[in-house]
């Protein structure tokens, strides 16, 4: 059933909160992503995903499977929606000089490597591109590595016509730090 807490989806407060906060700001220094302001088609897509299996990282099996087996699709409607209206986290600088380094890759891809521009998809600032391509601004640090990474080893299959498998799969340790540390001070 779809009961409310005011404007809160019943399965939102009871379930979502504690990993990815109230209003959709994840706790500090976690890996949970921060999904307030996230664009609802994506949202809706990844908790689909969750629920067919196709995305199967290894936290993704252990913990969100789980979580949105439960939904009914209306459920994932209502808590994509929900989400989607909750004002994003202000991006937070955490190393100028990463920032700087990420900030370089994000806007002008890695030509010798054929790494494109990331902002092509994800948008100058970050802001994302609804319904395919998901906001990246101010997003946590250590979400966005594990991510690249999941990507990068083929742990995260998901992503339509393999492109963030393609794009990371070119990125350097290193490069996925700068880039994690650029996008979060968006
Ligand atoms: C990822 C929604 C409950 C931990 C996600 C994503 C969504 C989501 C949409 C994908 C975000 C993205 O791709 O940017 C929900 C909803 C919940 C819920 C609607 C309640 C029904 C929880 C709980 C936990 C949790 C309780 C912690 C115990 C995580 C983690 C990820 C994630 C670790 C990343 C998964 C991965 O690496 O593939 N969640 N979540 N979530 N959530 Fe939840
Ligand atoms: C998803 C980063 C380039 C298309 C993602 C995610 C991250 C990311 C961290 C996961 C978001 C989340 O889980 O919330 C980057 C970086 C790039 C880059 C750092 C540059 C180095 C691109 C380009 C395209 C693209 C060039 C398009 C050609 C997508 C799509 C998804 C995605 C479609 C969603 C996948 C899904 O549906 O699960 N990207 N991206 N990205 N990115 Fe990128």
């Amino acid at each position: 059933a779809d009961t409310q807490t005011g404007n809160i989806p019943q399965s939102v407060s009871s379930t979502c909160m504690a990993c990815h906060g109230m209003t959709g700001i994840a706790p500090q220094g976690a890996m949970f992503p921060d999904l307030a302001g996230q664009w609802a088609p994506y949202l809706v897509k990844q908790l689909d995903n969750f629920r067919s299996h196709t995305r199967a990282d290894p936290m993704a099996k252990a913990i969100m499977w789980g979580m949105a087996a439960s939904l009914t699709p209306a459920q994932v409607q209502h808590v994509a929606d929900y989400y989607s209206k909750q004002i994003p986290a202000k991006g937070k600088m955490v190393n100028q000089k990463l920032a700087a380094a990420g900030k370089k890759i994000f806007e002008g891809g890695i030509s010798n490597k054929q790494v494109p521009a990331c902002m092509a998809c994800h948008g100058p600032t970050g802001l994302g591109d609804p319904p395919l391509f998901p906001r990246l601004a101010g997003q946590r640090q250590a979400y966005v590595v594990l991510q690249l990474n999941y990507f990068k080893k083929g742990l995260r299959t998901n992503d339509p016509h393999a492109i963030m498998r393609y794009v990371a799969s070119r990125l350097s340790e290193a490069q996925i730090t700068e880039l994690a540390t650029y996008v979060r001070s968006l």
